[in-house]
Protein backbone atom coordinates (compact mmCIF):
# COMPACT_ATOMS: atom_id res chain seq x y z
CA UNK A 1 0.00 0.00 0.00
CA UNK A 2 1.31 3.23 -1.14
CA UNK A 3 0.90 6.40 1.40
CA UNK A 4 -0.58 9.21 -1.53
CA UNK A 5 -1.19 12.80 -0.39
CA UNK A 6 -3.84 14.65 -2.37
CA UNK A 7 -3.50 18.55 -1.62
CA UNK A 8 -6.63 20.41 -2.76
CA UNK A 9 -9.93 18.69 -3.31
CA UNK A 10 -11.97 21.10 -5.39
CA UNK A 11 -13.66 19.36 -8.51
CA UNK A 12 -10.43 18.11 -9.55
CA UNK A 13 -8.86 16.63 -6.52
CA UNK A 14 -11.62 15.66 -5.40
CA UNK A 15 -11.75 12.98 -8.28
CA UNK A 16 -8.07 12.34 -7.72
CA UNK A 17 -8.90 11.25 -4.01
CA UNK A 18 -11.89 9.20 -5.25
CA UNK A 19 -9.26 7.26 -7.58
CA UNK A 20 -7.10 6.86 -5.15
CA UNK A 21 -8.73 5.69 -2.28
CA UNK A 22 -11.14 3.40 -4.81
CA UNK A 23 -7.54 2.04 -5.50
CA UNK A 24 -6.45 0.70 -2.16
CA UNK A 25 -4.01 3.12 -1.13
CA UNK A 26 -3.42 4.99 2.23
CA UNK A 27 -4.76 8.03 1.39
CA UNK A 28 -3.83 11.83 3.03
CA UNK A 29 -5.99 14.74 1.84
CA UNK A 30 -5.80 18.10 2.85
CA UNK A 31 -8.08 21.22 1.19
CA UNK A 32 -8.05 24.90 2.22
CA UNK A 33 -11.85 24.48 3.07
CA UNK A 34 -11.57 21.78 5.03
CA UNK A 35 -15.40 20.41 5.25
CA UNK A 36 -14.68 19.42 1.46
CA UNK A 37 -12.34 16.83 2.88
CA UNK A 38 -15.54 15.38 4.95
CA UNK A 39 -16.47 13.09 2.29
CA UNK A 40 -13.03 11.42 2.01
CA UNK A 41 -12.44 11.19 5.70
CA UNK A 42 -15.74 9.00 5.72
CA UNK A 43 -13.94 6.89 3.19
CA UNK A 44 -10.81 6.04 5.16
CA UNK A 45 -8.79 8.98 4.27
CA UNK A 46 -6.70 10.97 6.85
CA UNK A 47 -7.00 14.57 7.00
CA UNK A 48 -3.63 16.71 7.39
CA UNK A 49 -3.85 20.16 9.08
CA UNK A 50 -1.89 21.64 6.29
CA UNK A 51 -0.88 20.75 3.01
CA UNK A 52 2.60 20.76 3.89
CA UNK A 53 1.83 17.89 6.56
CA UNK A 54 0.03 16.30 3.98
CA UNK A 55 3.05 16.20 1.68
CA UNK A 56 5.37 14.97 4.50
CA UNK A 57 3.46 12.16 5.59
CA UNK A 58 3.27 10.64 2.17
CA UNK A 59 5.22 9.07 -0.46
CA UNK A 60 3.52 10.62 -3.35
CA UNK A 61 1.63 13.92 -2.99
CA UNK A 62 -0.39 14.88 -6.06
CA UNK A 63 -1.10 18.74 -6.06
CA UNK A 64 -4.24 20.52 -7.44
CA UNK A 65 -5.05 23.60 -6.37
CA UNK A 66 -6.14 26.20 -8.99
CA UNK A 67 -2.69 27.83 -10.13
CA UNK A 68 1.10 27.22 -9.39
CA UNK A 69 1.11 30.32 -7.52
CA UNK A 70 -1.78 29.14 -5.01
CA UNK A 71 0.15 25.77 -4.43
CA UNK A 72 3.64 26.98 -3.83
CA UNK A 73 2.02 28.98 -0.89
CA UNK A 74 0.09 26.16 0.65
CA UNK A 75 2.75 23.96 0.68
CA UNK A 76 4.89 27.09 2.94
CA UNK A 77 6.83 25.05 5.65
CA UNK A 78 8.42 22.42 2.78
CA UNK A 79 10.58 25.06 1.11
CA UNK A 80 13.39 24.22 3.16
CA UNK A 81 16.63 21.98 2.56
CA UNK A 82 15.35 18.28 2.67
CA UNK A 83 11.49 19.77 3.67
CA UNK A 84 10.53 17.41 0.54
CA UNK A 85 13.38 14.63 0.92
CA UNK A 86 12.23 11.30 -0.59
CA UNK A 87 8.68 12.70 -1.57
CA UNK A 88 7.77 12.24 -5.20
CA UNK A 89 5.40 15.51 -5.65
CA UNK A 90 3.14 15.85 -9.04
CA UNK A 91 1.76 18.61 -9.72
CA UNK A 92 -1.44 18.08 -11.73
CA UNK A 93 -2.84 21.88 -11.55
CA UNK A 94 -2.79 23.70 -15.38
CA UNK A 95 -0.09 26.30 -15.54
CA UNK A 96 2.32 27.42 -18.16
CA UNK A 97 5.60 25.37 -19.09
CA UNK A 98 7.78 28.02 -16.99
CA UNK A 99 5.70 27.48 -13.71
CA UNK A 100 6.20 23.71 -14.44
CA UNK A 101 9.55 24.26 -14.13
CA UNK A 102 10.10 26.85 -11.54
CA UNK A 103 7.49 24.82 -9.48
CA UNK A 104 10.26 21.49 -9.94
CA UNK A 105 13.03 23.51 -9.36
CA UNK A 106 11.66 24.47 -6.03
CA UNK A 107 10.91 20.94 -5.03
CA UNK A 108 14.37 19.90 -6.02
CA UNK A 109 15.71 22.56 -4.09
CA UNK A 110 13.77 20.46 -1.30
CA UNK A 111 14.85 17.66 -1.95
CA UNK A 112 11.79 15.94 -3.40
CA UNK A 113 11.23 14.40 -6.92
CA UNK A 114 9.33 16.66 -8.92
CA UNK A 115 6.81 15.17 -11.48
CA UNK A 116 4.23 17.51 -14.09
CA UNK A 117 0.93 16.41 -15.51
CA UNK A 118 -1.41 17.76 -17.77
CA UNK A 119 -5.19 16.70 -17.15
CA UNK A 120 -7.07 16.40 -20.70
CA UNK A 121 -10.66 15.85 -19.61
CA UNK A 122 -13.42 16.24 -16.92
CA UNK A 123 -13.13 15.14 -13.11
CA UNK A 124 -16.03 12.52 -14.05
CA UNK A 125 -14.07 10.75 -16.53
CA UNK A 126 -10.98 10.36 -14.07
CA UNK A 127 -10.79 6.17 -13.87
CA UNK A 128 -7.88 3.64 -14.21
CA UNK A 129 -10.55 2.73 -17.60
CA UNK A 130 -10.91 6.18 -19.10
CA UNK A 131 -9.14 7.25 -22.33
CA UNK A 132 -8.92 10.53 -21.61
CA UNK A 133 -5.14 11.88 -21.97
CA UNK A 134 -3.15 12.70 -19.05
CA UNK A 135 -0.02 13.31 -19.77
CA UNK A 136 3.07 13.66 -17.19
CA UNK A 137 6.77 14.96 -17.74
CA UNK A 138 9.62 14.58 -15.24
CA UNK A 139 12.62 12.08 -14.29
CA UNK A 140 12.05 8.70 -15.38
CA UNK A 141 12.77 6.96 -11.91
CA UNK A 142 10.05 9.19 -10.18
CA UNK A 143 7.26 8.41 -12.70
CA UNK A 144 7.64 4.90 -12.19
CA UNK A 145 7.72 4.95 -8.62
CA UNK A 146 4.27 7.00 -9.09
CA UNK A 147 3.06 4.93 -12.09
CA UNK A 148 0.40 2.74 -10.19
CA UNK A 149 -0.77 5.61 -8.45
CA UNK A 150 -1.15 7.38 -11.90
CA UNK A 151 -2.81 5.00 -14.16
CA UNK A 152 -5.84 4.95 -11.32
CA UNK A 153 -6.28 7.83 -12.95
CA UNK A 154 -6.67 7.06 -16.53
CA UNK A 155 -6.19 3.99 -18.91
CA UNK A 156 -4.40 7.02 -21.50
CA UNK A 157 -1.72 8.11 -19.50
CA UNK A 158 1.12 9.54 -21.73
CA UNK A 159 4.39 9.67 -20.13
CA UNK A 160 6.37 11.93 -22.03
CA UNK A 161 10.11 11.75 -20.56
CA UNK A 162 12.34 13.64 -18.63
CA UNK A 163 11.11 17.36 -19.58
CA UNK A 164 9.20 18.46 -16.99
CA UNK A 165 7.56 20.95 -19.23
CA UNK A 166 6.16 19.00 -21.54
CA UNK A 167 3.43 18.15 -20.41
CA UNK A 168 2.21 22.17 -20.20
CA UNK A 169 3.83 22.75 -23.77
CA UNK A 170 1.30 20.62 -25.39
CA UNK A 171 -1.75 21.68 -23.25
CA UNK A 172 -0.86 25.53 -24.32
CA UNK A 173 -0.27 24.26 -27.54
CA UNK A 174 -3.76 21.84 -27.99
CA UNK A 175 -5.10 25.45 -26.83
CA UNK A 176 -3.68 27.47 -29.36
CA UNK A 177 -5.33 25.27 -31.92
CA UNK A 178 -8.71 25.82 -30.33
CA UNK A 179 -8.63 29.34 -29.79
CA UNK A 180 -8.57 30.09 -33.69
CA UNK A 181 -10.28 27.16 -34.30
CA UNK A 182 -13.30 28.60 -32.43
CA UNK A 183 -12.74 31.81 -34.44
CA UNK A 184 -12.98 30.29 -37.44
CA UNK A 185 -15.97 28.40 -36.57
CA UNK A 186 -17.50 31.72 -36.24
CA UNK A 187 -16.85 33.29 -39.06
CA UNK A 188 -17.49 30.56 -41.59
CA UNK A 189 -21.36 30.37 -39.89
CA UNK A 190 -20.84 34.56 -40.61
CA UNK A 191 -20.16 33.59 -43.87
CA UNK A 192 -22.88 31.36 -44.61
CA UNK A 193 -25.70 33.64 -43.01
CA UNK A 194 -24.19 36.58 -45.56
CA UNK A 195 -24.31 34.28 -48.23
CA UNK A 196 -27.98 33.33 -47.71
CA UNK A 197 -26.48 29.51 -47.50
CA UNK A 198 -27.94 27.41 -44.24
CA UNK A 199 -25.07 27.26 -41.21
CA UNK A 200 -26.78 24.13 -40.71
CA UNK A 201 -25.72 22.56 -44.14
CA UNK A 202 -22.11 23.90 -43.36
CA UNK A 203 -22.81 21.89 -40.37
CA UNK A 204 -23.97 18.65 -42.30
CA UNK A 205 -21.48 18.75 -45.04
CA UNK A 206 -18.39 19.71 -43.14
CA UNK A 207 -15.38 17.14 -42.77
CA UNK A 208 -13.85 18.44 -39.66
CA UNK A 209 -15.54 16.19 -37.36
CA UNK A 210 -18.00 16.40 -34.48
CA UNK A 211 -15.92 19.06 -32.90
CA UNK A 212 -17.12 21.58 -35.34
CA UNK A 213 -20.43 20.22 -35.99
CA UNK A 214 -21.31 20.32 -33.11
CA UNK A 215 -20.90 24.14 -32.55
CA UNK A 216 -22.11 25.15 -36.46
CA UNK A 217 -25.31 23.45 -35.03
CA UNK A 218 -25.23 25.83 -32.24
CA UNK A 219 -25.16 29.05 -34.45
CA UNK A 220 -27.68 27.30 -37.30
CA UNK A 221 -29.91 26.94 -34.24
CA UNK A 222 -28.86 30.43 -32.61
CA UNK A 223 -29.47 29.36 -29.40
CA UNK A 224 -26.31 29.74 -27.37
CA UNK A 225 -26.31 27.75 -24.48
CA UNK A 226 -25.11 29.90 -20.88
CA UNK A 227 -21.75 28.54 -19.69
CA UNK A 228 -20.43 26.07 -22.11
CA UNK A 229 -21.39 23.62 -24.63
CA UNK A 230 -18.78 20.99 -24.41
CA UNK A 231 -15.10 22.22 -22.89
CA UNK A 232 -15.94 23.44 -19.40
CA UNK A 233 -15.65 27.08 -20.26
CA UNK A 234 -17.46 29.92 -20.87
CA UNK A 235 -16.55 32.52 -23.68
CA UNK A 236 -15.07 34.08 -21.28
CA UNK A 237 -13.12 31.61 -19.60
CA UNK A 238 -11.56 31.23 -23.45
CA UNK A 239 -11.01 34.84 -23.11
CA UNK A 240 -8.57 34.14 -20.24
CA UNK A 241 -7.63 31.65 -21.85
CA UNK A 242 -6.47 33.31 -24.97
CA UNK A 243 -5.00 36.03 -22.97
CA UNK A 244 -2.86 33.64 -20.93
CA UNK A 245 -1.43 32.16 -24.83
CA UNK A 246 -0.77 35.50 -26.21
CA UNK A 247 1.02 36.32 -22.62
CA UNK A 248 2.83 32.87 -23.32
CA UNK A 249 4.17 33.85 -26.66
CA UNK A 250 5.75 37.50 -25.38
CA UNK A 251 7.50 35.85 -22.42
CA UNK A 252 9.10 32.98 -24.63
CA UNK A 253 9.49 35.45 -27.56
CA UNK A 254 7.97 33.75 -30.37
CA UNK A 255 6.08 35.72 -32.85
CA UNK A 256 2.59 36.81 -30.99
CA UNK A 257 0.54 38.14 -33.42
CA UNK A 258 -1.66 35.20 -33.86
CA UNK A 259 -2.77 34.47 -30.26
CA UNK A 260 -2.97 38.82 -29.78
CA UNK A 261 -5.02 39.41 -32.75
CA UNK A 262 -7.07 36.13 -31.19
CA UNK A 263 -7.23 37.81 -27.65
CA UNK A 264 -8.53 40.69 -28.73
CA UNK A 265 -11.14 39.52 -30.58
CA UNK A 266 -12.48 37.11 -27.66
CA UNK A 267 -11.62 39.99 -25.09
CA UNK A 268 -14.07 42.42 -27.59
CA UNK A 269 -16.92 39.87 -27.51
CA UNK A 270 -16.72 39.73 -23.60
CA UNK A 271 -17.03 43.06 -23.64
CA UNK A 272 -19.87 42.98 -25.80
CA UNK A 273 -21.47 41.11 -23.17
CA UNK A 274 -21.43 37.82 -24.64
CA UNK A 275 -18.57 36.24 -21.46
CA UNK A 276 -21.36 33.90 -19.87
CA UNK A 277 -22.37 32.02 -23.23
CA UNK A 278 -20.33 29.30 -24.91
CA UNK A 279 -17.90 30.12 -27.15
CA UNK A 280 -19.99 29.89 -30.18
CA UNK A 281 -21.38 33.18 -29.25
CA UNK A 282 -18.00 34.65 -30.86
CA UNK A 283 -20.27 34.79 -33.80
CA UNK A 284 -22.44 37.51 -32.19
CA UNK A 285 -19.61 39.72 -32.21
CA UNK A 286 -19.05 39.00 -35.84
CA UNK A 287 -22.75 40.05 -37.15
CA UNK A 288 -22.22 43.33 -35.25
CA UNK A 289 -20.15 44.59 -38.09
N1 LIG B 1 -12.22 20.62 -13.57
C1 LIG B 1 -11.70 20.27 -14.75
O1 LIG B 1 -12.41 19.86 -15.67
C2 LIG B 1 -10.20 20.31 -14.94
C3 LIG B 1 -9.65 19.64 -16.04
C4 LIG B 1 -8.28 19.64 -16.22
C5 LIG B 1 -7.48 20.37 -15.37
N2 LIG B 1 -8.02 21.04 -14.31
C6 LIG B 1 -7.14 21.82 -13.46
O2 LIG B 1 -7.17 21.31 -12.12
C7 LIG B 1 -6.93 22.41 -11.22
C8 LIG B 1 -8.04 22.43 -10.19
O3 LIG B 1 -9.26 22.61 -10.91
P1 LIG B 1 -10.67 22.29 -10.26
O4 LIG B 1 -11.61 22.04 -11.39
O5 LIG B 1 -10.52 21.27 -9.18
O6 LIG B 1 -11.01 23.71 -9.64
P2 LIG B 1 -12.03 24.05 -8.45
O7 LIG B 1 -13.12 23.05 -8.37
O8 LIG B 1 -12.36 25.48 -8.64
O9 LIG B 1 -11.13 23.88 -7.14
C9 LIG B 1 -10.05 24.74 -6.91
C10 LIG B 1 -9.21 24.15 -5.81
O10 LIG B 1 -8.09 25.04 -5.57
C11 LIG B 1 -8.13 25.39 -4.19
N3 LIG B 1 -7.57 26.72 -4.02
C12 LIG B 1 -7.92 27.85 -4.66
N4 LIG B 1 -7.17 28.89 -4.24
C13 LIG B 1 -6.35 28.40 -3.29
C14 LIG B 1 -5.35 28.96 -2.47
N5 LIG B 1 -5.03 30.26 -2.55
N6 LIG B 1 -4.68 28.15 -1.63
C15 LIG B 1 -4.97 26.82 -1.55
N7 LIG B 1 -5.92 26.23 -2.29
C16 LIG B 1 -6.60 27.01 -3.15
C17 LIG B 1 -9.58 25.31 -3.81
O11 LIG B 1 -9.71 25.28 -2.41
P3 LIG B 1 -11.12 25.67 -1.71
O12 LIG B 1 -11.96 24.43 -1.80
O13 LIG B 1 -10.74 26.06 -0.34
O14 LIG B 1 -11.70 26.82 -2.50
C18 LIG B 1 -9.95 24.01 -4.48
O15 LIG B 1 -9.44 22.89 -3.79
C19 LIG B 1 -6.87 23.70 -12.06
O16 LIG B 1 -5.53 24.06 -12.31
C20 LIG B 1 -7.57 23.28 -13.34
O17 LIG B 1 -7.15 24.03 -14.45
C21 LIG B 1 -9.38 21.03 -14.07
Amino acid sequence: MTKIAVIGLGAMGAALAREQLKGGHSVTVWNRTPAKAEPFVAKGATLAATAAEAARVAQIALICVDTYASAEAALGEVWQPDGLAGRIVVQLGTGSPSEARHFAEKVEVAGGQALDGAIMCYPDSVGPNSEELIMIGGPEPAFRAAETALRLLTGNLQYLGDNIAAPATLDTAMLSISIPLYAGIAYAARLCEAEGVAVSDLARLDSHGPAVMNRLEVIAADAFPLGSLHDGGSLAVWTDVAEGLARHARELGINSEIPDFMAELYRRAVDAGHGPEDVTALVKLLRDI
